[in-house]
This record gives C-alpha cells, structure tokens and sequence, in this order.
C-alpha cells in the first residue's frame, strides 16, 4: 500500500505577491518567530512588515528593483550564508517560464533557456549545506530539500480557482540540529 499523506487544503485568490495570500502568509508568520531568515527569491518584501523584532530577516532579488539586502543570483546569496546558524530559508521562485514574462520582467530567463527548475535544486542543494532549522517552499510542487536530512512537517494546498494552478507550500524540519 502507498503511504497515505494529508494536507490542508484553503481556498484563496491568487496573487503574484505569494506571501500576500492569507493562508500562506498565517503560516510564514507562525514559523519566523525568531533568528536569521535567508529569503532568495524576496521581490517586495512585503512580509517583513509584519515580523517580530527577534528575526533577522535578509532579503535577495536578482531584480536589481527591488530594495532587498542582495541583487544577485541565489547561488551567490546563499553561499554567503554556509557555515552561519540559520533559522529558516523561504524558497519562492518564479514558477514557470509565462509567469517570469507577466509578472516578474523576465528576470531568470536566460538567453538559451529557462531556467525555473534549476532554481529548486539549486536552493536545495544549499539547503542541504546551511543545514537550516526550517525550509519552506511554495511552488507548484512538494518535493522539499531530501528526507535524509529533513522531514516535512506541514503541507498546504491553496487552490484559487478558475483554471488556475494551485499554489503548494511545504514546511520542511531538520531532523537532526
Ligand atoms: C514568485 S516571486 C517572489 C514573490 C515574493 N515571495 C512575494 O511574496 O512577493 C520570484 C522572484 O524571484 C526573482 N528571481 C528570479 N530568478 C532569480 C534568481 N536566479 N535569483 C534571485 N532572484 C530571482 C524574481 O525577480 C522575482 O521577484
């Protein structure tokens, strides 16, 4: 028999502002509590509003518009961080290549290609090297940062309608601190 897994499912309206989805932003606000918070993928930042004085939360956008602590790629961004005490990482890429054109001026569309699923396995792989307490992906799908080193201890289905994907958010624990 396959092992069975619930989720919650919360219906809510799409916004490209991921964070700004009520259901997700509930939860991002109950995990970042406290400690060094690495967000890649930051565009707005209009989480940080509401994060209690006791989080250190660093922002990168490669769009060099948007006022985050980093303009660079997210390998950059986070090899900055390897061998630091990390709380949580926030992993919120574009999802697919017409959502990078609609949304986001095109940034992570290289000349040869697209390069949206390499985002996740990139953040991944250094996920697996930061060894963070807590990793949390939103996407469109559930795979998170490896069972070996983490487990999955919250699963999020945010349907929003219409002919719309959904929007998966996955909270991730490292087994071992
Ligand atoms: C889905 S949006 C993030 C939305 C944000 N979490 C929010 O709630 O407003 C993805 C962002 O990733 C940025 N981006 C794309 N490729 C990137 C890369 N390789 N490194 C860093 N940022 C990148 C885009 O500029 C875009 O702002």
């Amino acid at each position: 028999m396959p092992k069975e897994e619930t989720a919650r499912v919360i219906f809510s309206f799409a916004n490209s502002n991921t964070f700004t989805i009520p259901p997700i932003r509930e939860t991002l606000l109950k995990f970042i509590v406290e400690g060094l918070w690495l967000d890649p993928f930051a565009n707005n930042m209009n989480i940080k509003e509401d994060l209690p004085d006791e989080v250190n939360y660093v922002t990168n956008d490669l769009n060099p518009k948007f006022n985050t602590t980093y303009n660079e790629p997210q390998e950059i961004f986070l090899a900055r961080h390897v061998g630091k005490n990390v709380m949580g990482i926030v992993v919120d890429p574009p999802y697919s290549i017409s959502k990078t054109k609609r949304l986001y001026d095109s940034i992570g569309i290289i000349p040869d290609g697209w390069k949206g699923h390499d985002l996740y396995h990139t953040a991944r792989k250094y996920a697996r090297m930061i060894r963070p307490l807590y990793y949390i992906q939103l996407g469109w799908n559930s795979n998170g940062p490896g069972k070996k080193l983490f487990q999955k201890i919250d699963h999020l289905l945010v349907p929003h309608g219409s002919s719309r994907n959904d929007t998966i958010m996955t909270v991730w624990k490292l087994k071992k601190p």
